[in-house]
């Protein structure tokens, strides 16, 4: 991809608008350049946004694995691929080369294969942050599973709501996980979830944690011994260049999880030119991702993206502040990390700890930061830049979403002059705009709107599983002939955009995107509460925390509210994951609702967020008493 390495500014506006101008030829271009493919491809792009409907590289085949592993293995060979480190500093590094990593995925696709997997078939990941999660994610591709990756800090109710959604045959789990001083009982939490599913036959178990734990009869067995059986060499499944890669469940304002589907080749073309991009990768470069493969980030910028290049690629299983909270700089010293990638959540917990545990260390190493995930505000911005990059690494802000599959809006570093909560421009052949309320395009800088994507990009999710006509509705009604979004945005008067955040009832907590609906639902399964509505309202940390508002039934009345909050936060730890829980949980007798019965919830967010001065447009609200008794009570 030496063409389209982009060094500095003016080369940015000349590839962009060349993107812009002609599409097909551009992506033609880059995908011509370095991948191997078993049959080219007849046409490079078809779309119908009504539809919606979008191919790429139609009639091409080829293998995912193939590009990110064997086509190193000539020039590569010994270099790492995957370098892990653990949540136990004491515990070593483990460094894993191409060849290595050729061999391991192999076998493990022959342990799918033995065990009945086979091309099109859903294997579900649920594993902690350790080799098997990339091995496991890369042997699916090899023998054509659709990978759907649980993030295992997800319930048991969630994962197998997510198992029966795409009716996976298979998961992949280990006896336990290590986060910081605790153990997981990760198992246990599969076991659970399975006594709901039907579909899954086998459950391979990986060793990490060394606990005994149950091994159902049948369906559990040992992922070890039927590794070590196992050939090193599988040919890789010859896949077309739509064939589904993976599923990724994401949350949705309303109703279950949407499982975003992304397949094979458009996925491969992006992830690999924007990593090589957003992050100006060179060979010997040691890029750390901070986030978990059960995330998009971590399947485009942790597997896909960085192995496609040949990259060494940190994986880190531990948290930030184990054994304390220098272990970030700690790795980045010990591996003289060059690029790091985190989320703004993590930045803002970092900085309320005391300088000396980043002083301690050696960062000299670092070229480029990156932040994803929500808006990074201005001071966590200064803290990154002056104390991590010593004001000498561009911080590339990375705008993007799970069904964007790759980054979209991001400076290029040492290419795009950064400006602070901006996350600039777009990448060369994303064509974004602004709409307004009425549906008409917003023309011109210094404006905000909505933020929507006017041309299909190769990495863009096709649908949402066994659902289109909701992946139709949700992406592709609000505006037409456009991708919407959901976030609002603002351009300014250079045309550099900043993400203001979600204009729909999804809100991010600690860059985890969280549906108000499922939440709601599951407080209200709580036999005393009638009806509940979540907000969110701002927080130091995780940017964004939860603030329920719960009307009791009667029988609720007379218990204590304390114990009944208590209550409430275990029942969402058990539907969805403690990532859920609410700050906040306020009583009230009623909700502020409009007219036709709909909760405003603009008033209760304000409220939340102390912000009552002016509470905005009241004409619809049906009940005006209840709003000030909500602000009587608000805590
Ligand atoms: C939503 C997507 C992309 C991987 C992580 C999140 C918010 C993401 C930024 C950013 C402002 C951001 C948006 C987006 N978001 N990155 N750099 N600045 N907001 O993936 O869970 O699908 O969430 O995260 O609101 O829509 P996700």
């Amino acid at each position: 991809m030496s063409n389209y390495h982009i060094k500095h500014l003016e080369e940015y506006y000349q590839v962009y608008r060349k993107s812009v101008r002609n599409p097909e030829n551009f992506w033609e271009e880059i995908a011509e350049e370095h991948f191997v493919w078993r049959k080219r491809w007849d046409k490079v792009l078809s779309w119908d946004f009504s539809k919606p409907e979008v191919k790429w590289y139609e009639g091409a085949q080829l293998n995912i694995t193939e590009n990110c592993i064997d086509r190193h293995l000539r020039t590569r060979g010994t270099k790492t691929a995957i370098l892990f480190e653990p949540n136990d500093p004491s515990e070593e590094a483990e460094h894993i080369s191409y060849q290595q990593l050729y061999a391991r995925v192999n076998q493990f696709a022959n342990v799918l294969k033995e065990q009945g997997i086979q091309k099109g078939d859903r294997v579900c990941i649920y594993l902690p942050m350790i080799p098997e999660l990339a091995i496991s994610t890369l042997a699916c591709a090899r023998v054509g599973a659709i990978h759907s990756v649980v993030f295992a800090g997800f319930s048991a109710t969630a994962l197998s709501t997510r198992i029966n959604d795409s009716d996976c045959k298979m998961v992949i789990t280990s006896d336990g996980s290590y986060r910081g001083p605790k153990t997981i009982d990760l198992k246990g939490i599969v076991d659970e979830a399975l006594e709901d599913c039907s579909c899954v036959a086998t459950v391979l178990v990986a060793k990490r944690i060394h606990t005994d734990i149950n091994m159902k009869d049948g369906r559990d067995q040992w992922l070890q011994p039927l590794l070590d059986n196992a050939s090193t060499e599988c040919e890789p499944e010859i896949m077309n260049a739509e064939d589904p890669l993976f599923i990724l469940y994401t949350s949705g304002s309303t109703g279950k999880p949407k499982g975003m589907v992304h397949t094979t080749a458009g996925y491969m073309v992006y992830t690999a030119f924007t990593f090589k991009n957003a992050f100006q990768y060179r060979e010997n470069d040691v890029y750390w991702c901070t986030a978990d493969i059960g995330w998009i980030t971590g399947h485009s910028y942790i597997v896909y993206g960085p192995l496609a290049n040949g990259a060494t690629s940190v994986m880190f299983e531990g948290v930030p502040n184990y054994p304390d909270w220098g272990r970030f700089w700690e790795i980045v010293e010990k591996h003289k990390i060059t690029q790091f990638y985190t989320a703004p959540t993590a930045i803002r917990a970092l900085a309320k700890e005391n300088l000396d545990f980043v002083e301690k260390y050696d960062l000299s190493s670092l070229k480029v930061l990156g932040s994803v995930g929500e808006p990074i505000n201005d001071e966590a911005w200064h803290w990154y830049d002056g104390n991590i990059g010593k004001k000498k690494s561009p911080i590339i802000d990375t705008w993007w979403q799970t069904e964007t599959g790759g980054i979209m809006i991001s400076p290029i570093p040492y290419a795009t002059p950064t400006k602070p909560t901006y996350a600039t421009l777009p990448f060369p052949g994303i064509q974004p705009t602004l709409m307004d309320e009425n549906g008409q395009e917003i023309k011109g800088n210094q404006v905000d709107g909505r933020l929507c994507i006017k041309f299909p990009w190769p990495s863009m999710a096709r649908t949402i599983w066994g659902n289109h006509e909701r992946y139709r509705d949700t992406y592709f009604t609000a505006y037409k002939n456009m991708y919407f979004t959901g976030d609002g945005a603002l351009r300014d008067e250079v045309g550099y955009y900043r993400i203001t955040g979600r204009v729909d009832d999804v809100i991010i907590v600690s860059g985890h995107n969280l549906g108000t609906a499922p939440i709601e639902d599951s407080i209200n399964e709580h036999q005393a509460v009638a009806e509940s509505a979540i907000v969110g309202f701002p927080h130091d940390i995780k940017g964004n925390a939860l603030y329920g508002y719960v009307i009791l039934k009667e029988t609720g009345e007379s218990r204590n509210p304390d114990n009944l909050r208590k209550e409430i936060n275990q029942i969402i730890t058990e539907h969805i994951g403690p990532i859920a829980k609410l700050d906040k949980i306020q009583f009230t007798s009623g909700l502020p609702k409009t007219r036709s019965g709909k909760i405003m919830r603009r008033i209760l967010r304000k409220i939340a967020s102390n912000d009552t001065n002016n509470l905005g447009d009241t004409s619809t609200l049906l009940n005006p008493e209840v709003v000030q008794e909500i602000m009587d009570n608000v805590l």
